[in-house]
């Protein structure tokens, strides 16, 4: 079973970045194939802090192959920075590859993100503002610059004094901003591409290759099904393929190369940005939540908003995923509640539904239909299998798992890589092997 796909299965932030460290320890290759700086997490690596946003978390690990594929953007500046957090601690980047067909995220990328979310005013999408929205329009407009481009400078210079005519007629005469200048831009390209560049190879063949050898691969998706550009809550989404057929899309291998899906969500639910969230709690509980799970962006700093699981959502996630198995993550912050709910359906104006709407617009005045479970008091922080949780917690995953038809194998009861429980006869188990 040598290929894997973490996907995050509710609107991202579920940790998913422990599940990816803990299944590259033992991994041969991680992808990661979409999204770009908007992702977040933190890394503790021989006692150290490192906030990741686009190099896979096997790059600790120097016999693990770390591929950022065709389907991820990147900025240079962001990515030089990563690079050097690295390396300036003593981490080697000697199994890093970059696909030369990822896109790059431009100076005017990022400001054309800041000006539009302020057009937009109460309308606005909530984006972490690194420019990711408009480099995926640029993409599928045709007009991206990519990092293969970086290997011909005057084609470069050339293509994005091209693109740029029109970005700066956007930016003067939509925004009334200043114009940018694309000398300048690509100047600073290419003094952060020296330090890229000798990593860039073709990472849809070093793949091809590792799956004839029947290595073990992790595909590392970012953000979330929720966030999807298709299958999520448009328009509040981000503007990739976070769900696992992303994996395939981002990377080039094809679908029946996969055998593990594996969701990622959290035993109860976050969202940052705007859009509708049906279990949002606005109240202490909520607050709580918030401060005992920490609940405050890798990548922003923002507050996240909090809420009780939502199991249509969660539902509909394992069905558009194909979902084998659910890693339940931070059941630790729901401790100490007198009681927890678990969202089973929701309320719209005619009807009561389990389905999760395929018209978004009825998720804003969607009211959850909760049930609700007897909480524990108990401090699960060292348990090690599922049989040593409280009878309420271990209540609690077994009716998440029942709800969402698929089994919850892992278990995560703390940051730590070791506060973690894997169901000893599962898929996750066997993968790990
Ligand atoms: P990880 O990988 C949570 C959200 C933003 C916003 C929307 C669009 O850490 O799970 P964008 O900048 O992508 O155009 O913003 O998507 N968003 C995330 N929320 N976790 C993330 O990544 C996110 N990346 C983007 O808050 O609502
Ligand atoms: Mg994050």
């Amino acid at each position: 079973m040598p290929c894997a796909v973490v996907v995050g299965a509710q609107w991202g932030d579920e940790a998913k970045g422990k599940i990816v460290d803990l299944l590259a320890q033992n991994a041969d290759v991680v992808v990661r194939y979409n999204g770009g700086p908007n992702a977040g997490h933190s890394v503790v690596f021989n006692g150290q802090t490192f906030a990741q946003h686009i190099i896979p978390s096997g790059i600790f690990n120097p016999n693990t192959l770390c591929i950022v594929a065709d389907g991820v953007v990147l900025d240079l500046e962001d990515l030089a920075k990563e690079m050097h957090s690295l390396t300036s601690r003593g981490v080697s980047l000697g199994n890093l590859r970059i696909s030369p067909n990822a896109h790059l995220i431009l100076p005017y990328h990022k400001l054309l993100d800041r000006l539009e979310e302020e057009r937009r005013g109460r309308g606005r999408i909530g984006t972490t503002g690194r420019g990711v929205g408009p480099a995926y329009a640029d993409k599928a407009s045709r007009c991206g610059l990519r990092v293969g481009d970086l290997l011909d400078e005057r084609r470069f210079r050339a293509s994005l004094r091209q693109v740029m005519e029109l970005k700066n007629l956007i930016l003067t005469r939509v925004y009334g901003a200043e114009p940018l200048d694309p000398e300048k831009i690509a100047d600073e390209c290419f003094r952060y591409a020296q330090g890229i560049l000798p990593y860039v190879a073709d990472t849809t063949a070093l793949l091809r290759k590792a799956l004839l050898e029947n290595r073990k691969v992790v595909f590392e998706g970012a953000q979330g099904t929720m966030l999807d550009i298709d299958y999520g809550t448009y328009p509040y989404v981000t503007s990739s393929h976070p769900v696992a057929a992303g994996a395939c899309l981002g990377t080039g291998v094809g679908p029946r190369e996969i055998d593990l899906i594996l969701g990622v969500a959290k035993a109860y639910t976050t969202r940052v940005g705007e859009g509708a969230f049906p279990t949002e709690l606005k109240d202490e509980r909520g607050d709580q939540i918030r401060e005992r799970g920490h609940e405050y962006g890798t990548t922003t700093g923002r507050p996240r908003r909090c809420g009780w699981l939502d199991t249509v959502a969660l539902r509909y996630a394992a069905t558009v995923n194909s979902l084998d198995c659910i890693a339940l993550m931070c059941l630790d912050v729901l401790s100490g509640m007198p009681e927890v709910q678990i969202c089973t359906a929701y309320k719209t104006k005619n009807c009561e539904t389990k389905e999760f709407p395929a018209d978004r617009s009825l998720l804003a005045e969607a009211k959850p239909v909760y049930e609700t479970l007897p909480g524990w008091q108990e401090d699960i922080s060292s348990a090690t299998s599922i049989s040593e949780l409280p009878q309420n917690a271990q209540n609690y995953v077994a009716r998440v798992s029942e709800l969402v038809g698929v089994p919850v194998e892992v278990v995560s009861v703390g940051p730590d890589r070791r506060q973690t429980i894997i169901k000893d006869d599962g898929a996750v188990a066997r993968f790990m092997k």
